[in-house]
This record gives C-alpha cells, sequence and structure tokens, in this order.
C-alpha cells in the first residue's frame, strides 16, 4: 500500500518518522471509518448531482467506498501510520481499488476539517441513544426494587449521620431522578448536535456550487451548521457530551459509595449478588464489593476526560488547530466507561437485596424521629425554635441514661414541656413519620407510591426512551 501523503507537492523531504507517530491518529480514529465511509459517500452523490463529478464516477467511487468499508470490517484493512488518519488511509486505500485519478476527485469540495467535524457528529448521533437505551435499563432496574420496598422504611442520612426515617423506594426513586435527568441531558444535547458541517470546506466555505442540504438530508440531519469557521471549529457536542458522562459517573458513583457502605458488616443493609463480588485471595471470610467500588473508581477517568478536552480548547484560535485531534481518546474513553459501567450496573441493581429488618430496626436509632416531636410541640403552639430546643434537651436527656424516646414515660416527657401528652407516645414510630410526610415529593407512602406509579408510566412503557 502507498504511503505517499496526498500533500506530497509542497514538500522537498519526506515527514520524519517520529513526526509521523507522534502526529498520526490513525490507532484511534479508526473507530470512525463507518462515519467516514457514509460521509464520503454522501458527498459523492451529492458531488454527482450537482455536476461537479459524472454520475458514473460517483457510482464507482461509491462502489470503492463501500469495499473499502468491508475491508475493514473483515480486519483486512492496511492500516498505515504514516497516512496519519481515517480519512487519509480510506481515501488512499480507495485509489487503490478505483485508481487515484477518481479517488482524487471525491475530495473536491471538502477538507478534513469539515469531514472530521461530520465523522464526529454521525457517530455521537450513533453512540448516545445508546447510552441512553443503558441509562433506561438502569432506571428500571431501580424502579423494580423500589417496588418491592414501597414500605421498607429505613434511616434517612444528612452529613451520613441518622437524619429522619425515609422508605427505601423513596431513596431508590431519587437515582431514578438523576438517570432521568441525565437521559433528558443527553437527547438535548443530541439535538444541538443535528447540523451537518459538510460544505464548510477548511474554515471558509467552499467555491463550488454544492448543495449542502441534500449531504445533510442523505445522512439524516436536521439543519446545516450556519457558520463555516464555527462549524470546523466546535467541539462543543463532543464537550456536552463528555459533560454528561461525567454526570452520569458522578450519579453512579454516589449510588456506588453507598452500596459500599451499605454492604459492609457494620451497616449491613444490603448485599449484592454473589455473581458481581469477588472474594480475596488471603481472607477467606471475604465478599468484596468490587464493582460498586470499581464503577465509583472509573468516575475519575470521565471527569478527567471532560477536564482534559475543556482545557485542550481553552484559547484555541479560530478555526481548525491540530489540537483539536486530542477530542477522540477522551471521548472513546469516556463512552465506553460510561457505557460499560452502566451495563455491569443494572443487572447488579436488580439482583441486590435488602435487609428489610435491619433498615427498619435502625430507622427506629438515633432519635430519627426528633423532629417529628418538635412539630408536634409547634402543632401545640410552640414556635419552632423553642420547640426544637426543648427536644433538643430531651435527646440530650436520654443520651445520658443511655435510653431511647420510646423508654420514657409520658411524665418524663412532661418535665420538658406541659404541652406533652399521650398523643406524643404515638408519634414515635418511624413508620409514622414516615408517612406524616404528606407533600408531593415527600417520603409519605402514598406519596411514594404515587411517584413510583409516574416513573412506571413514564419508563416502562418506553415513551421516556
Ligand atoms: N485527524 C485530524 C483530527 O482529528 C483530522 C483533521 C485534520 N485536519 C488538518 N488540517 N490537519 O483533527
Amino acid at each position: 500500500m502507498t504511503t505517499e501523503k496526498p500533500w506530497g507537492g509542497r514538500f522537498t523531504a519526506s515527514t520524519d518518522k517520529l513526526v509521523e507517530e507522534f502526529t498520526a491518529s490513525i490507532g484511534f480514529d479508526r473507530r470512525l471509518y463507518r462515519e467516514d465511509v457514509r460521509g464520503s459517500i454522501a458527498h459523492c452523490r451529492m458531488l454527482a448531482a450537482c455536476g461537479i463529478i459524472k454520475p458514473e464516477e460517483s457510482e464507482r467511487l461509491v462502489a470503492g467506498l463501500q469495499a473499502v468499508e468491508r475491508e475493514i470490517e473483515a480486519g483486512k484493512f492496511p492500516f498505515s501510520v504514516p497516512l496519519e488518519d481515517i480519512h487519509m488511509n480510506i481515501e488512499a486505500r480507495l485509489g487503490e481499488l478505483v485508481g487515484t485519478e477518481l479517488a482524487g476527485r471525491l475530495h473536491t469540495a471538502r477538507s478534513r476539517n469539515d469531514q472530521v467535524a461530520l465523522d464526529i457528529r454521525l457517530y455521537l448521533k450513533r453512540e448516545l441513544p445508546e447510552v441512553r437505551r443503558r441509562l433506561r435499563e438502569l432506571i428500571l432496574a431501580f424502579v423494580v426494587q423500589a417496588e418491592e420496598h414501597v414500605d421498607t422504611v429505613m434511616p434517612g442520612f444528612t452529613h451520613l449521620q441518622q437524619a429522619q426515617p425515609v422508605l427505601l423506594a423513596h431513596h431508590l426513586l431519587a437515582y431514578v431522578e438523576m438517570f432521568d435527568r441525565d437521559w433528558q441531558r443527553l437527547r438535548d444535547l443530541e439535538k444541538r448536535l443535528d447540523q451537518s458541517p459538510l460544505g464548510s470546506g477548511a474554515l471558509a466555505g467552499t467555491s463550488f456550487a454544492i448543495d449542502r442540504r441534500q449531504v445533510a438530508d442523505e445522512l439524516g440531519f436536521a439543519g446545516l451548521t450556519a457558520n463555516s469557521m464555527d462549524a470546523v471549529s466546535d467541539r462543543d457536542g463532543v464537550l456536552e457530551t463528555l459533560f454528561a458522562a461525567a454526570l452520569i459517573m458522578v450519579h453512579l458513583s454516589r449510588f456506588c459509595e453507598e452500596l459500599v457502605l451499605w454492604s459492609s458488616t457494620q451497616f449491613n443493609f444490603v448485599s449484592l449478588a454473589d455473581s458481581f463480588c469477588t472474594g480475596s485471595s488471603i481472607m477467606p471470610q471475604k465478599k468484596n464489593p468490587d464493582v460498586p467500588e470499581l464503577v465509583r473508581g472509573k468516575c475519575g477517568r470521565v471527569v478527567g476526560s471532560l477536564v482534559s478536552l475543556l482545557v485542550t480548547m481553552k484559547a484555541l484560535p479560530l478555526a481548525y488547530n491540530k489540537d483539536m485531534q486530542e477530542d477522540k481518546e477522551p471521548l472513546f474513553d469516556a463512552l465506553d466507561t460510561v457505557t460499560g459501567s452502566l451495563a455491569v450496573m443494572a443487572p447488579m441493581v436488580a439482583t441486590m437485596t435488602f435487609n428489610r429488618e435491619v433498615l427498619a430496626a435502625q430507622a427506629e436509632e438515633g432519635f430519627a424521629t426528633a423532629t417529628e416531636i418538635a412539630d408536634y410541640l409547634v402543632r401545640r403552639g410552640l414556635p419552632f425554635r423553642q420547640a426544637h430546643e426543648i427536644v433538643g434537651r430531651l435527646v440530650a436527656h436520654c443520651l445520658e441514661r443511655g435510653r431511647r424516646f420510646r423508654d420514657l414515660p409520658l411524665a418524663e416527657w412532661q418535665e420538658f414541656s406541659p404541652l406533652f401528652d399521650d398523643e406524643v407516645l404515638g408519634l414515635l414510630a418511624a413508620a409514622d413519620a414516615v408517612d406524616s410526610k404528606d407533600v408531593y415529593g415527600g417520603t409519605a407512602r402514598a406519596r411514594v407510591r404515587a411517584q413510583l406509579e409516574r416513573v412506571k408510566k413514564k419508563w416502562q412503557s418506553g415513551s421516556g426512551s
């Protein structure tokens, strides 16, 4: 295969080997081969339709491009580092298949700058719905668990300290809200990606009378980029994808952290299926939550990818700069990581089992109903701050004596406030505290059931996806 560069004319010396290797992107941008071939076919058909090349030339080019694609798919394509990137690898091979004279016409009215911008947009248009599909799977796994646990009371935490009792379903549905936003965020950025940049040329547009709309229609783009300089130098779609991916990982990492804590002997809230855990090579009793730990760990590389490309793009003058070739590795790595993480999380979430008894017992600990009692005093006419003070003193009183609220006889309550009567003794169960949070978005059973129904309607019908 020839390694002659297509720009040879201007040069008297060949590229230094080190430079060739340093500047090449073929090692990673070969992933864009399908998009590159599709874009070239659409471009070439349009050139023929506009009378810029002959119809029979277009047909031979299209057949050649399809043959190249088949070679790549069959693993028989001779990738070449001196040919730098996927665009030139494909064009050079096309030249071997259909003749360099004809292959040389394909790049009429096009630059690698609008070509690569197109490839990336096509790639994201294909991959992002796949990420959304996996988010949906994960959401459905959370929904199944939430459904199991609309009656499971657990301690809710702030500062990782016992705060107020909540339903486990409520806790799980909080994650559904996060992943729902992640899903919408992807869908939203897909709309902005949906413009064809082809026709922007190197930066200024093209002097050929091309039909940008035809290419966009053939490739399924809703619109056209409006400014050629922006179109070839914009990587916002990649950055937005990286941000969306980073935030998905941040959300996953928060749940993973809870799983790591909750599956410990100390918490004992949950056990992960054996098939999602690993053992220790030395300690026979160990069952390690490797999957959540690793997902939590992988959050770092995706956030790193986002920061890496933000810094690459910062202060780049218009229009295209070679720096921008650094967009691909972070993008591919982030998409692989987020896809892989979502894929393993969904079945893990579906198969974990919660320890209802421990959760329920723990919900009664730690004076979790203290706010309930303060609210009770407020309903009897006390300003909230005073009620807070009184209940605070009650907690201290119990702590000193190693007792819980429910160990106190009414007379002892009344030492702290004459407003206490029998009714307070009925406020001490965590389940009642849960049901008292009867506000839209609150943790009362009826509210959580309604929340679950809304979520099920949205995701189980497939309408959300
Ligand atoms: N491999 C290049 C990239 O990914 C393609 C565009 C190259 N354009 C150029 N003028 N060197 O950015």
